[in-house]
């Protein structure tokens, strides 16, 4: 049995959000596909998910005891590293991902837990587990010459492979808010390639 970890990074709805419209399609057909395993939903503002305090940096920075397991912040990374597999749900804000996921990260990027330093820098300690990166974006940033200024995408698959994760999809629908662009048809797209990808993830 695997455990899925699908973390939501926007403020909208199910309803409202497009992101979400194609993330809660991957994972509805995944659950079809994979009905022994254990989904559990991150949704980051529910959670409250807020910028790191100094008393946080102590927890993080300081000594791991079992009481460390059910600390406010440092439970997300024991979370984190006893997950599987991953699914993003992600939409483009300027140029990055929504503040709350790197704030979300700044708690999961604990040495000892899901990386550490070594004599040869630091190295990633989640192994042989994949992820999953599902962007939407006003524009179109997956190409050149805007691929340059994309730093969404770019950043998550960075922070998953720091930590060592090296199977990492992404589907992207792009160009939602372009004037005359049939979103519909964009979106018909990327839910297809969501239901695809999450069959055999
Ligand atoms: C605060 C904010 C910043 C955004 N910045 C960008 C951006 O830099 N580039 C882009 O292509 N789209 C940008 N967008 C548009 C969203 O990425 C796009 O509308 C996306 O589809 C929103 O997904 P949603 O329907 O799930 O909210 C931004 C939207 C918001 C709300």
């Amino acid at each position: 049995m695997s455990t899925v970890l699908y973390i939501k990074a926007n403020p909208k709805s199910d309803e409202e959000s497009r992101t979400f419209q194609i993330s809660e399609h991957f994972i509805e057909t995944y659950k079809k596909n994979h009905p022994e395993d254990q989904v559990i939903t991150l949704d980051l503002y529910k959670e409250g998910i807020r910028f790191l305090t100094n008393e946080d940096i102590y927890a993080i920075f300081g000594p791991k005891t079992e009481e460390s397991k059910n600390h406010p912040v440092l439970k997300y990374t024991y979370q984190f590293a006893q997950a599987d597999k991953y699914v993003f749900a992600i939409p483009m804000w300027n140029l990055s991902v929504p503040a709350i996921l790197k704030a979300y990260f700044d708690y999961v990027m604990v040495s000892g837990i899901t990386f550490k330093y070594t004599e040869h820098g630091a190295v990633g300690l989640l192994k042989n587990k994949k992820a999953v990166c599902i962007l939407t974006t006003g524009g179109e940033y997956m190409t050149p010459p805007m691929s340059d200024f994309e730093m969404a995408n770019r950043y998550v698959n960075t922070i998953l492979a720091f930590m060592g994760v090296e199977d990492i999809k992404t589907i992207a629908a792009q160009r939602l808010d372009i004037q005359g662009e049939d979103v519909q048809k964009i979106l018909n797209e990327a839910l297809k390639e969501a239901e695809e990808i999450a069959k055999s993830f």
